[in-house]
């Protein structure tokens, strides 16, 4: 079923993005299947589907990263031939990727300017015009601060300022808000709209409906690669209609959930005590953390990224040291020893970095789905193919993760599908305790619901869960306690009945 009801590709004038009859496909994968996409100028427009619908593939046929098997890209009327990225950015095509591709130890104004101006200028001008793009868009930055020290969210302002230098008239942002705060994404609405006033096409990815319908006019729905819905007006369409024409089905994510079992504290699954960690400048990342863990409890982290939640998940998971403190899982004290004792103690880790420390993207999906299980499918000294396929297609089938063979390398799964594969191997191991950092970060409604109830289906059976994430509502959510970290400490904590988004957001900022 096709739904249009904006423009219509045989009625279009010369104006904005059109993409028609796209096709890309790679080894065992059709990403795009004739897929289309209408954009007005001075429209902000979703693109929506689950995970590997083919939206970023789409994105990057439009922005010159990949050249289509089939189908034109026209803007303002005119054929393009797009042979590279550089090729896009002349014609007036922009786009954020997720990973940002800056470099740290140069300025925000050096970032912005880099590659686009005259080799010899005077850096405070470069740095005067920069401030005047930025305030002229409600950007805030600071044009002479190095990027190192900035946050997820100013990084993306100066992100989105080398595309305004570079005067894009399309600006395309893959799954902008899936690294900031509630704040920054709620600020990144407005620069978005600012942008479009100015009379630009805004691209805007993302898996949160309710941004959807705050951020965007108009929204365009991929399945399978085709589109499904073509410039639909989001105005009288609410979070449940877009998540219906995304999956053909109603789904709501963000209720909190009923629990059956209740914890048990008196047996705690983890104890961390006085945990201090340096980060590697010797800068103290985690100051003094202690925390429980009970039986099927689950425990929520919330902070503002780079508030000490990471390293403190990689210390417990014995990845990083830590300078003082310990950590007990069940009731082994596991503080002296590495990673792999913790696991086989019951300590389970997704940590949020899927490629690196999660996954091996060379090597294949049923490879990567067999680290955690060799036992299973080992036979001595060897492997037993059959029985670890059989093992990697369950849990494939389980997650429903989209994969083209088992036997290809996860390298060329989207985002979520990664995600999806990660955390069934994690949660396979039968742990005690499981440490989840973002584990539902970009994935679709269909995903985080997949993944967040496995989540409370191992507390109802008794598994106590770490959890931290930057969506507050999934902590409003699943959490049974809600602990704040500022600055490598916990500042609050509030019991899951009581916690509201206003408290647990006025903590996270220092003002509790
Ligand atoms: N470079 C590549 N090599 C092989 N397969 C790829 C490559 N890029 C994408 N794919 C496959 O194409 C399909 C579409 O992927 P794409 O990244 O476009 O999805 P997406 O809609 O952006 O998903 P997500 O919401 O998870 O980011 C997926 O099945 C993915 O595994
Ligand atoms: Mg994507």
């Amino acid at each position: 079923m096709s739904i249009t009801t904006g423009a219509a590709p045989g009625e279009v004038g010369g104006d904005g993005v059109h993409l028609e009859n796209i096709w890309k496909r790679f080894p065992g994968v059709i990403a795009n299947a004739g897929a289309e996409l209408h954009v007005r100028p001075g429209s902000v427009h979703a693109v929506l589907g689950e995970n590997g619908a083919g939206k970023t593939t789409l994105m990057n046929v439009l922005a010159g990263v990949y050249r289509p098997d089939e189908g034109t890209v026209r803007l303002n009327g005119i054929e393009q031939n797009f042979n590279s990225p550089a090729d896009a950015l002349a014609a007036g095509v922009a786009m954020v990727h997720q990973e940002f591709r800056l470099i740290p130890t140069f300025t925000v104004a050096e970032n912005v300017a880099l590659g686009s101006s005259p080799v010899l200028v005077r850096k405070r001008e470069i740095e005067q015009q920069v401030s005047e793009l930025a305030d002229r868009f409600g950007l805030q930055t600071t044009a002479n601060r190095e990027v190192w020290n900035l946050s997820m969210g100013e990084r993306q302002r100066v992100e989105i300022l080398k595309a305004l230098w570079r005067d894009a008239r399309v600006l395309i942002l893959d799954e902008p808000t899936a690294v900031l705060t509630p704040d920054e994404a709620d600020e990144l609405g407005r620069i978005v709209a600012t942008m479009a006033e100015d009379g630009r096409s805004i691209i805007f990815i993302s898996h949160k409906l309710g941004e959807v319908t705050r951020f965007c006019d108009t929204a365009t729905v991929l399945r399978g690669g085709a589109t499904v819905a073509s410039s639909m007006a989001v105005e009288h369409l609410d979070a449940a209609n877009l998540a219906e024409l995304m999956v053909g089905e109603n789904t709501e994510v963000s209720q909190r959930r009923a629990r059956v079992h209740p914890a048990d504290l008196d047996t705690p699954v983890l104890t961390v005590a006085d945990m201090r960690v340096l980060d590697s400048h010797g800068i103290t990342s985690v100051d003094g953390v202690s925390l429980s863990i009970g039986t099927g409890e689950v425990v929520g982290v919330a902070g503002v990224a780079g508030n000490g939640q990471r390293p403190l998940a990689d210390a417990i998971a014995g990845l990083v040291d830590s300078e003082e403190g310990s950590v007990v899982v069940a009731a082994t004290d596991v503080s002296a020893v590495g990673p792999k004792d913790r696991i086989a103690a019951g300590l389970s880790y997704v940590p949020e970095d899927r490629l690196g420390v999660g996954l091996a993207p060379k090597l294949s999906v049923t490879e990567n789905s067999m680290m955690r299980s060799y036992a299973s499918v080992g036979r001595g000294p060897l492997i037993d193919r059959a029985a670890a396929d059989a093992q990697c297609t369950e849990l494939v089938d389980r997650y429903r993760v989209k994969v083209g063979g088992l036997h290809h390398a996860i390298a060329g799964l989207s985002g979520g599908n990664l995600q999806r594969l990660l955390v069934g191997r994690e949660l396979a191991t039968d742990p005690a305790v499981i440490i989840a950092a973002q584990p539902t970060r970009g994935l679709d409604v269909q995903g985080v619901r997949a993944i967040q109830d496995v989540l409370i289906d191992q507390a109802e059976s008794g598994v106590g869960i770490l959890l931290i994430s930057e969506d507050l509502d999934e902590l409003l959510a699943l959490s049974d306690r809600i602990v704040v970290m500022v600055e490598g400490r916990i500042v609050a904590e509030f019991p899951g009945e009581e916690a509201t988004r206003a408290l647990v957001g006025q903590a996270m900022t220092g003002g509790a």
